[in-house]
């Protein structure tokens, strides 16, 4: 696929995803969901690539939302459709292999926070903003944000937020849970690319197990979810990298992971 409105680059073991629309805030049209969505393909089968990380083009705008000029002449089930094409994409970041980390670089609104909050982790630099603010085009929420966002930061908080359309800031958002940390916007790379590497250095096959577990437990009650956990704990007992991390330990010397 031809990717007009998305930088997908690869430097070792870590995929940086651009939305790269900065004339629009990097607002995601259809073309931008669907390239989104086929760069997720590719990095379900890929092997090589340990971390991904997503982030805005540009200085001011990690994703300012769905975009309004495509949403503005949709009808009824039109809408539906749109929005379960965000879905589709928000739901291959959510389960990618690999750990997403929103590198979020200015503001993260409507479906912007909905990308955001799809990421296993969120770095915000400190001019980031974010909001649900789709009640002022009349409008609710169509990328999950309805769902995923009362799961991160509470009921309560997230009602305030749907409801009110309000913005907060990084240092507001860092307070409520909804971001991990708050840098200054020229460090924000550097600092998810430190935090990816410290992730690629340990056992792949530990990472891409503790993800799935995380994510497919939370659907469970915890009963289910624990039993569920000493399964992939199993799981990790077929790997070598279990054998070489334990050994290793034994040794006192550094593990040296596979991946298999
Ligand atoms: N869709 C399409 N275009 C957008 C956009 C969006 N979500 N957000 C910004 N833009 C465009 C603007 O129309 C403008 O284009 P032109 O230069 O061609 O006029 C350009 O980006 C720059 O934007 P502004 O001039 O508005 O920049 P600003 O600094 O004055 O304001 C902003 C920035 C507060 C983010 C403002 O642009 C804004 O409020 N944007 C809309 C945010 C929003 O409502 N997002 C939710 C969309 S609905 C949604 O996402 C539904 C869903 O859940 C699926």
């Amino acid at each position: 696929m031809d990717l007009q409105n998305i930088r997908f680059e690869k430097e070792g073991a870590v995929a940086t995803i651009t939305i790269d629309r900065p004339k629009a805030l990097n607002a995601l049209n259809y073309d931008t969901l669907q390239e989104l969505l086929y760069c997720f393909r590719q990095l379900a089968r890929d092997r090589e690539t340990g971390v991904v990380i997503i982030t805005g083009g540009g200085e001011k705008s990690f994703v300012a939302g769905a975009d309004i000029s495509h949403m503005v002449n949709l009808e009824g089930l039109e809408g539906t459709e749109f929005a379960r094409l965000g879905h589709e994409a928000m739901a291959a970041v959510e389960s990618a292999p690999q750990p997403v980390i929103a590198a979020v670089n200015g503001f993260a609104l409507g479906g912007g926070c909905e990308l955001a909050i799809s990421c296993d982790i969120r770095v915000a630099s400190e001019n980031a903003k974010f909001g649900q603010p789709e009640v002022n085009l009349g409008v609710i929420p169509g990328f999950g944000g309805t769902q995923r966002l009362p799961r991160l930061v509470g009921k309560g908080l997230a009602c305030e937020l749907l409801f009110t359309g309000d913005m907060i800031d990084a240092a507001e958002a860092l307070r409520i849970g909804l971001v991990n940390k708050v840098v200054p916007q020229a460090e924000l790379m550097d600092v998810c690319r430190e935090m990816a590497k410290k992730i690629t250095s340990k056992g792949p096959v530990a990472i891409r197990l503790c993800k799935e577990t995380v994510n497919n437990g939370s659907q469970m009650d915890l009963g289910r979810a624990n039993h569920y956990e000493a399964i992939q704990f199993g799981q990790c007992f077929a790997s070598a990298d279990q054998k070489e991390g334990m050994q290793a330990f034994l040794e006192k010397r550094k593990a040296e992971f596979t991946g298999k």
